[in-house]
């Protein structure tokens, strides 16, 4: 079906599309990212940072993807060869490619990690002393050797099990079910972390501002950056799965659903996760590992607490696979199209190079902890260059396309937005609002632009 450009899959239906889409979004961005990056820059500064990067920025530029994806019906690369032609923006599609491989080489590191606390809950969760504990045997697992790559490479055997099936057949139906399965969960769990005696704490942390943190030019870096991870944006994810829509759907609609529903989980997930970390006395700056020592002591203290932590880190772990996956599809629709390999040997090859790729971001937590680059681990090192430049970067590329290199009436069409104020508005933000925030953020953040 695929090898043939010209008779592309679609999906099955205007939900399927939708799914998909929020599937890609909801990840572990949502849940392990966010709650670190929140916990290290400071709470709820940061988070009104974040709301406003992802409702000036974030859903304006998921609509220029979408928009895009549809009407090129190509690939995130081939999408600006089709409809731009010889013109530069194509290197928003190439940059797009590299950082589906570069995230999901260490997305595999850290969703084997909710993989193998989903088997160890399985055999009936951890039997430790004292909450602290959770930290010691969590480290002590992240800095094994070999251990992890085992979990890692679990993990994108399944992913590309799936992306090697098909995006239609593969994705569509996983999310239906286990996505809002995952939301009422930890709703649940945000509602008893809440009783845990850390609520009056959490909430002040995650609510009311410290503006002072506002004069650090990297909470801003952090919250842009956190905006594109967590929508997966600015990497043609959203172009290539809105390649495969038909005409008939309604994209702002589509939007504003799938940031609505990114936004909403992260936030629940702070509910879930600050309380706990406030009542175990954890650092909320204890960083990547934060979510995976502050649960184990939820599920320890709650009744049934190991069936709980088995369906949480099973729901997590397939929330991870559904972005894994549109991950995949970036790069495997690429090189479906570039060299006319089947999607079976592109799946295949694609996938073992982001294997291999992602063992050094593994290794460098444990036995290549001495390599760092500017204080970074190398998995944190891939993440910044990845969350923090090459998307919002990509972003910016996306934004300035749909705005000035396309006619204006074509891109208010297209985008299902027609000649209203919403849409001019929307234009404004692609041409003008975007780009510069997104410029100014990353000059503040170099230390040029004194804040
Ligand atoms: N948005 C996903 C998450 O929050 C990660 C992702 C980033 C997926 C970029 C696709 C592209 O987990
Ligand atoms: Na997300």
């Amino acid at each position: 079906m695929d090898q043939l450009n010209s008779n592309r899959e679609q999906w099955g239906s205007r939900l399927g599309f939708i799914l998909a889409a929020m599937g890609s979004a909801v990840g572990l961005g949502n849940i392990w990212r966010f709650s670190y990056v929140t916990g290290e820059n400071g709470g709820a500064a940061f988070l009104l940072v974040y709301l406003l990067c992802i409702i000036a920025i974030g859903i304006p530029i998921i609509m220029a993807e979408f928009t895009i994806g549809r009407k090129a019906q190509s690939d995130a690369v081939g999408s600006f060869e089709k409809l731009a032609p010889g013109k530069p923006w194509i290197l928003a599609g190439f940059m797009g490619v590299a950082s589906a491989f570069i995230i999901l080489s260490f997305y595999g590191v850290i969703a084997g990690w909710t993989v193998k606390y989903f088997f160890s809950y399985l055999t009936g969760g951890f039997s430790v002393q004292n909450d602290e504990a959770y930290a010691d045997v969590f480290v002590g697992f992240i800095t094994s050797t070999y251990e992890p790559l085992f979990w890692q490479f679990a993990f994108m055997a399944i992913t590309v099990g799936i992306v090697f099936v098909g995006v239609k057949k593969g994705i569509e139906a996983t999310n239906k079910i286990l996505m809002p399965l995952l939301a009422i969960l930890v709703v649940i769990l945000a509602g008893y972390s809440l009783s845990l005696g850390g609520a009056s704490e959490a909430l002040s942390f995650l609510f009311t501002p410290d503006w002072s943190k506002l004069a650090d030019p990297n909470v801003y870096l952090a919250a842009l950056g956190q905006a594109f991870f967590s929508l997966s944006l600015g990497m043609g994810a959203l172009i290539t799965y809105g390649s495969y829509l038909s005409k008939k759907e309604q994209l702002p609609g589509a939007a504003l659903g799938v940031a609505a529903l990114d936004t909403g989980f992260a936030i629940i997930a702070g509910l879930m996760i600050f309380p706990a970390v406030f009542a175990f006395g954890i650092e909320p700056g204890f960083g990547p590992g934060l979510v995976f020592i502050t649960l184990p002591g939820i599920f320890d203290s709650i009744a049934f607490g190991t069936l709980f932590g088995l369906a949480f880190f099973f729901l997590l772990a397939a929330a991870a696979l559904s972005s894994a996956v549109s991950l995949l599809e970036v790069a495997v629709a690429y090189f479906i199209r570039k060299f006319s390999w089947s999607r079976q040997k592109a799946s295949l090859i694609v996938g073992g190079i982001i294997f291999l790729l992602g063992i050094p971001s593994s290794l460098g937590i444990g036995p290549l902890s001495d390599i760092t680059f500017f204080g970074k681990d190398i998995l944190d090192s891939m993440d910044f260059i990845a969350s923090n430049i090459l998307l919002p970067l990509g972003g910016l590329i996306i934004a300035l396309f749909m705005g000035w290199g396309w006619k204006k009436t074509d891109a208010l069409a297209e985008s299902d937005f027609g000649d209203t104020a919403i849409g001019h508005a929307w234009i404004f933000t692609l041409r003008y609002f975007a780009p510069i925030a997104i410029f100014l953020i990353f000059l503040a953040s170099t230390g040029l632009l004194d804040l």
